[in-house]
């Protein structure tokens, strides 16, 4: 078998392939006004970085020239700024899914130039297959190297990349240079999973375990045009976990301590999942300083804090869909691909984020928030009910079906004009059902087994602000009064009175 190296030559070394090579600007003639994109990318990771910026110039040109340039843009998760940033500028997605992070998609979204669809990001490969989403007009793939007979080295994520690329009509590789030829054997691509009735179980059984090929196969007849690239992928830096964030890691361990304490965990916990965000790292950091050791994750991002743990020799195998590298961590962790192999392994996101397997496997489940209320509903994606923040990710996914649901995120926001703790969310997420432990930096509830009322009464005195506890304790007293309504009392005419108050006045204080 030929290696693939660093050369662009014998990078794309199937000789017709090579003959379908053209600039970015070339490939973006191919698209046209309604069609769907598939592309590669997992936040900042992997994503095609030469095309979508060549299509974002030409939807401009279109502009001008009076005729419109619009499409659908699917992804594995949120991307770079060459991506959902460039479409951004140009107004050229007509739709979005699943999941973006993008100020100026956000943007967008919430001036109504463009629809999104918030989706879990275990569903989309299967909302593909079944036909959920009407036809893929292309996939746009950024892959590290492709052999003779189209199986594609794929590079930093995996996403729904599978997917789109048995889905989409026509097929356009980037294939970037930048991306280590190391990262061949590192991914996981499992090709068993069949349409119901016909689908068998997964047979993955540990976090680490590989069930399938290091390899994507490309169809060679499918593919148009391939793109010769050398772009970094960019992942935002972490913020030095505040105060805050280090009191609710703190919380989470002495929690996770207690629990193995009663014998409801192993000594070396099970599989942890930890979402995005700087309070998700400050966590990962704090189990570096702890006394866990034969840690696992199974989760969706690769982030700094989990590198830390492997490099520590606490983490003995991570499993997710992508990188997810603050830009120092970027620089060691690529040119180490080949030690890091040994522990990571990538997979396809409807099986990192899988609901049978996180079952299974019994995952930790951590996840940031918007906000709570005092029934334990959580909202992750909608400030004050309408504006979108980012998307609900993969933490339905794991929060859901995992062994232990953790939903945290400091009790104040906006300089404590917000509380997080309020008396009903202004959207919902994930309801009181799928929520088994809040966490502030003022302490932790366990809601395990307990009633709408027992939990009322801990998450205001365990969760929220001291600023905003009497408000609370005199919301949910009142709504007692009403005898005949007492599962989940509520005064619906006040439930939304937080948010209505910082709307008027830009405070929730009274
Ligand atoms: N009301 C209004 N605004 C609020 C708020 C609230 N209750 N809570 C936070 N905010 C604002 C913050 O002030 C901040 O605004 P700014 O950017 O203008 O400063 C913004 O929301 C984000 O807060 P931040 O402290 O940066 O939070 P974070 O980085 O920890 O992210 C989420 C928190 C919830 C936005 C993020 O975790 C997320 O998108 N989660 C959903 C997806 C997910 O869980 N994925 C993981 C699954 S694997």
């Amino acid at each position: 078998m030929a290696t693939a190296t660093t050369s662009y030559s014998n990078r794309i070394l199937n000789s017709e392939l090579r003959k379908r090579i053209m600039s970015a600007d070339e490939a973006a003639q191919l698209i046209q006004n309604g069609h769907t994109i598939g592309m590669s990318g997992f936040t900042g990771s992997g994503y095609p970085k030469e095309f979508p910026p060549a299509l974002a110039r030409r939807m401009e040109k279109c502009r001008e020239e009076g005729h419109p340039l619009r499409v659908g843009v699917f992804t594995g998760a949120s991307t770079g700024p060459e991506l959902d940033g460039a479409l951004a500028a140009a107004n050229g997605m007509q739709v979005r899914l699943p999941y973006q992070s993008d100020p100026a998609v956000r943007k967008r979204i919430n001036d109504g130039d463009m629809e999104y669809i918030d989706m879990h990001l275990s569903h989309l490969a299967q909302f593909m297959d079944y036909g959920f989403l009407g036809k893929l007009n292309w996939a746009v793939i950024e892959v590290t190297a492709v052999y003779e007979d189209g199986r594609a080295i794929p590079s930093t994520s995996l996403g729904n990349n599978k997917s789109w690329i048995e889905a989409a009509e026509g097929i356009i590789l980037e294939v970037n240079s930048w991306q280590s030829p190391d990262l061949e054997g590192m991914h996981d691509v499992y090709y068993g999973l069949d349409l119901p009735p016909r689908r068998e179980p997964i047979p993955l059984t540990r976090a680490g375990q590989r069930i399938g090929s290091p390899y994507l196969n490309i169809p060679l007849d499918k593919v148009v045009a391939v793109i010769e690239t050398n772009s970094p992928d960019r992942n935002t830096a972490f913020k030095e976990p505040d105060e805050a964030s280090k009191r609710i890691a703190e919380h989470i361990l002495e929690f996770l301590e207690y629990e193995v304490k009663k014998g409801r965990m192993p000594e070396e916990l099970l599989p942890l999942q930890s979402g995005v965000g700087n309070i998700a790292n400050a966590v990962l950091f704090g189990l570096k300083q702890g006394k866990f050791t034969n840690l696992t994750a199974y989760t969706e991002v690769i982030q700094d804090g989990m590198i830390e743990l492997i490099r520590a020799g606490k983490m003995v195998s991570a499993s997710a869909t992508a990188f997810s590298l603050g830009p120092d961590m970027i620089k060691d962790v690529y040119s180490n691909l080949r030690d890091y192999r040994r522990s990571i392994v990538l997979r396809t996101q409807d099986i990192s984020n899988n609901p049978g397997i996180i079952r299974r496997l019994g995952v930790i489940s951590m996840n940031a928030m918007i906000e709570a209320d005092i029934y334990g509903n959580v909202n992750s994606t909608h400030i004050m009910g309408s504006k979108i923040m980012n998307g609900i990710g993969g933490s339905g996914d794991f929060a859901r079906n995992a062994y232990l649901s953790i939903f945290m995120a400091p009790s104040l926001a906006s300089k404590g004009s917000i509380s997080t703790i309020v008396p009903m969310v202004s959207h919902v997420d994930h309801t009181e059902h799928d929520t088994q432990v809040l966490v502030t930096e003022n302490g932790l509830a366990d809601l395990r087994g307990l009633s709408p009322k027992q939990r009322a009464r801990l998450v205001i005195e365990k969760c929220a602000s001291d600023d905003y506890k009497p408000l609370l304790k005199d919301y949910f007293e009142r709504a007692q009064q009403n005898k005949g309504a007492m599962h989940t009392p509520h005064i619906l005419s006040e439930a939304h009175g937080f948010h209505e108050r910082y709307l008027e006045t830009g405070t929730m204080r009274k």
